[in-house]
């Protein structure tokens, strides 16, 4: 079989993070999991080359990563990485408003896969010529919203195609932690909607959190510092009908949750690991958990290969198979961003009722 070199731009915590778990197991859940962790896992992918910007940053993976990667060598300029490595993949791990250039510069490159970080980034100028990019040069790219890596998402989506409970009608989605950042965090759950509603969104309403009424423009430097961003609360008219709605609340808990309303039952998922499922045709209400819940509860965390890992495996399945990667692709994060920006846009004008630019019709979720 076909191996693959792979590199990375840019090595904060999502990037090099090291579980304390045996490396032969994949680390995917709890955090940290990290891109790192992941070409440390995959057997037919090496890492040659890492870069960053910061001494501290190189510092850190020489200390943390060296028994595993022993013959990664380091860099600050990532030109120069993909001058000498040439290598097959790269991640783009840098701050959000930093994506768009390297992700032009690597598919111009030549470089086949790329492994862009979300959201894909600030404005829809950059998306756009992210996409134009890799369009043109025909790269294998796929943006880290990782729940599209879950399991447990396409068991749920798959009660909206199958119609197991009739149509889909309602998605409501709320999102409590003390880092429910609009574009940090909350870029994950408004893809989830897209995913699960299974259409384009068509407009939305929103608010921003109380006192971030200038808060017009995103700036895109990577959301560590929580008062940088608002959470938002938004309601999204998609194509098909489907009404959905998240809630987000920046507070000292750990949770989100997205109910599907059917016409015949009710799906929650509640916090990433069970889909509760009440039906009102007098049939059992049923449970499923995933087998990363079901892991955890048994204390083996670490076993069950989804997100980072998944995320790799998509790729170097389209590479093997000159494919482009399906389950997150450029296109989709577009969507998202979308929203993000519509959202801003709505509580700009008094919550006015804002048009989403969704792309091409033929990105459906
Ligand atoms: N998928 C997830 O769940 C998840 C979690 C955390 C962060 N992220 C995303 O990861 C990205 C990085 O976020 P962060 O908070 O870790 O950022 P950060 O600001 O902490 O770190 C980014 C690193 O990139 C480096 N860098 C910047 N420009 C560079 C360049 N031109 N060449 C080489 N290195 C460069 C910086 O020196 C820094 O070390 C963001 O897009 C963020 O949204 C995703």
């Amino acid at each position: 079989m076909k191996t693959y070199k792979a590199a990375v731009i840019g090595l904060s915590h999502i990037s090099q993070a090291r579980s304390p778990s045996p490396l032969s197991l994949p680390s995917v859940d709890p955090m940290p999991r990290s891109h790192v962790a992941a070409y440390a896992g995959h057997p037919r992918v090496t890492l040659v080359g890492a870069c960053d910007l910061m001494p501290a940053a190189i510092d850190r993976f020489n200390a943390t990563w060296r028994d595993v990667h022993p013959a990664t060598r380091m860099y600050t300029d990532y030109r120069e990485m993909l001058d000498k490595e040439k290598p097959d993949i790269v991640s783009v791990i840098t701050p959000d408003d930093r994506h768009a250039d390297i992700v032009v510069n690597v598919a111009n490159a030549g470089v086949a896969g790329i492994w862009c970080e979300k959201p894909i980034a600030t404005t829809l100028a950059d998306a756009d010529r992210m996409i134009e990019a890799v369009e043109r040069n025909g790269t294998a790219m796929t943006v880290s919203h990782t729940r599209r890596w879950m399991p447990l998402y396409h068991k749920a989506r798959e009660l909206v195609r199958d119609k197991t409970y009739g149509e889909l009608k309602v998605l409501t989605a709320t999102m409590y932690y003390a880092r429910a950042m609009l574009f940090r965090n909350g870029t994950h759950i408004f893809d989830m909607l897209c995913f699960l509603a299974d259409a384009r969104p068509e407009w939305l309403i929103a608010e921003l959190e109380d006192g971030f009424d200038g808060f017009d423009r995103y700036r895109g430097d990577g959301g560590n510092e929580i008062s940088s961003e608002p959470s938002a609360n938004a309601y999204i008219k998609f194509a098909n009908g489907v009404r959905a709605n998240l809630m987000m609340q920046k507070s000292n808990n750990l949770t989100n949750v997205i109910e599907m309303v059917f016409e015949n039952g009710v799906a929650r998922i509640v916090g990433d690991g069970q889909i509760i499922i009440n039906r009102v045709d007098g049939g059992p209400s049923t449970s499923t958990r995933s087998a990363i819940s079901i892991a955890q509860t048994l204390g083996h965390e670490d076993w069950v290969a989804d997100r980072e890992l998944g995320i790799l495996s998509e790729i170097v399945h389209a590479l093997d198979t000159g494919t482009k990667p399906m389950l997150s692709p450029p296109r989709a994060a577009r969507q998202t961003l979308s929203i993000l920006l519509a959202i801003l846009e709505s509580h700009a004008k008094g919550n006015a009722r804002v048009t989403i630019d969704a792309g091409p019709a033929s990105i459906a979720s």
